[in-house]
């Protein structure tokens, strides 16, 4: 899924740039025409569900109600998949994963082969909870391995990746640097930190956890998942999914909240989903789904992808009626990130979370500054959020209207001293809408 989605923007491009993009509407969906346009595939080798871990936010932990077929993908399936693939369009990357755990596939290995014997990069990303086939998969060399997690201590991971245990995940994250030594991989290792209301503080230590052995570190927003319950919840219709108590608990941990993030992208609400026009998702028997963000395998099938050319795909996609309805929410952009508004909201809730505790600190000033100003700083660094996104002026004047009002501008200067010039800009005009970087000490 949708992390899982950062690969398009990367891949494909900044938003602004996805923007300008051939529309999609009809204008190249010939066989000629998509012969040229760059598709990001997501291919399960499990069946949707299949995982060791039952994360609330994902359909695998909150919609257990849809029995998706359970399997592994045959390797000789994979390997007609990609000579089809690259016979019809260009192939950016194959992610093989999507609602499942790809580690899990006994031949993961020769599935990373098969994919990149066709001059295609491989993604995976795992939870990192049962290593057992990550030798194999690092002697295939992917291009990219991400280690999804949200949380430092078992207290705030057990929340979020539910079945999982963060110990076993770090000690998993040491044996993978080891790995790939050992295999020589040249694999890109990213560790993307899935952020919630409860977990920034977390975030700090993993950070440095993940950067000390050699990883790239990457934290995103959480979303809450599928678009059948998001939409089943933005729409008030129980006839695509229960809302259940539990998702209402979830739901409340977003530190992107998902009524604020829909309003935010109204704007958008017309522009062409990237995933509709730039995506192709397969489940492990090389049954098409309408896209990566749905998770009924059998209501959202638009065509076995070997007997379909992919010009009927793309008319069978661009007429569902779950597109019309997730566009019309502006779903589509939330699940992609593509707004940069989005951040704004994102900012807004952790701000409203950490205020109280401003607040609290500049009544304290007076009478213990040494005190306040160390847990200022602490605060302060352990916020970590990093204001490196697209900057917009409704960003700005609230992280202004924040400080300002909050944070008392001599903490500021000097929780950045004690920072160690942990803030990446001219402090002396309190300007933090110009800060970009409010780095980790
Ligand atoms: C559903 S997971 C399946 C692969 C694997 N089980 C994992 O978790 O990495 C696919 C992608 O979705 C991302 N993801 C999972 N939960 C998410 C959430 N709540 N918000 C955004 N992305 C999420 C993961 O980081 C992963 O890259
Ligand atoms: S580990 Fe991945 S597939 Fe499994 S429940 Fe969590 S997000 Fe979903
Ligand atoms: S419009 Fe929505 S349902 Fe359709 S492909 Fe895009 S994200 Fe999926």
């Amino acid at each position: 899924m949708f992390l899982a989605r950062l690969p398009i923007q990367e891949q494909l491009g900044k938003p602004a740039e996805r923007n300008n993009m051939p529309s999609t509407a009809n204008n190249d969906i010939g066989s000629a025409g998509l012969a040229s346009r760059s598709f990001i595939f997501y291919i399960e080798v499990l069946g949707m569900g299949q995982c060791n871990l039952r994360c609330p936010s994902c359909p695998t932990g909150n919609f257990r109600d849809v029995n998706n077929p359970a399997g592994a993908m045959n390797p000789e399936l994979l390997q007609q998949i990609m000579a089809k693939a690259v016979s019809e369009c260009v192939v950016a990357c194959v992610c093989l994963f999507n609602w499942a755990e790809p580690l899990l596939h006994p031949k993961i290995g020769e599935l990373i082969r098969i994919v990149q014997q066709h001059g295609v990069p491989c993604h995976l990303s795992s939870n990192l909870n049962d290593i057992r086939n990550l030798e194999a998969a690092l002697e295939a060399n992917p291009t990219e391995f991400r280690v999804s997690l949200s949380g430092f201590t078992q207290e705030t991971y057990g929340l979020t990746h539910r079945g999982g245990n963060v110990e076993i995940v770090k000690e998993n994250m040491n044996e993978l640097a080891r790995l790939v030594k050992k295999t020589k991989a040249t694999t890109r290792i990213q560790v993307l930190y899935h952020r919630y209301k409860n977990n920034l503080d977390d975030e700090v230590l993993m950070k440095a956890y993940a950067t000390k052995l050699g990883f790239t570190f990457l934290p995103a927003w959480a979303l809450f998942m599928p678009i059948e319950k998001l939409l089943a919840y933005v729409e008030n219709d129980a006839s695509l999914a229960t809302i259940t108590a539990e998702d209402y608990a979830t739901l409340d941990k977003l530190a992107l909240p998902v009524r604020e993030a829909l309003a935010a992208v109204e704007p958008y609400r017309n522009s062409p989903c990237t995933l509709q026009q730039h995506q192709i998702t397969l489940d492990f028997r090389g049954n098409t789904m309408l896209c990566c963000g749905i998770y009924d395998a059998d209501k959202y099938a638009v065509g076995m992808f070997l007997e379909t050319h992919l010009s009927d795909i793309q008319v069978r996609k661009e007429s569902h009626s779950m597109c019309a309805r997730c566009t019309r929410n502006g779903i589509h952009v939330y699940l992609t990130y593509s707004a940069a508004e989005l951040q704004a909201v994102a900012l807004r809730t952790v701000f409203r979370r950490y205020s109280p505790f401003f607040v609290a600190i500049q009544s304290i000033w007076r009478k213990r500054p040494q005190w306040a100003l160390g847990k200022t700083s602490q605060c302060l660094t352990r916020i970590s959020v990093r204001f490196s996104g697209p900057s917009t002026p409704e960003m700005e004047r609230l992280m202004l209207a924040n400080t300002q009002t909050h944070v008392p501008s001599r903490l500021i200067t000097q929780s950045s001293t004690v920072c160690g010039g942990g803030l990446e800009d001219d402090t002396k005009d309190r300007q933090w809408g110009k800060v970009k970087s409010l780095q980790v000490c």
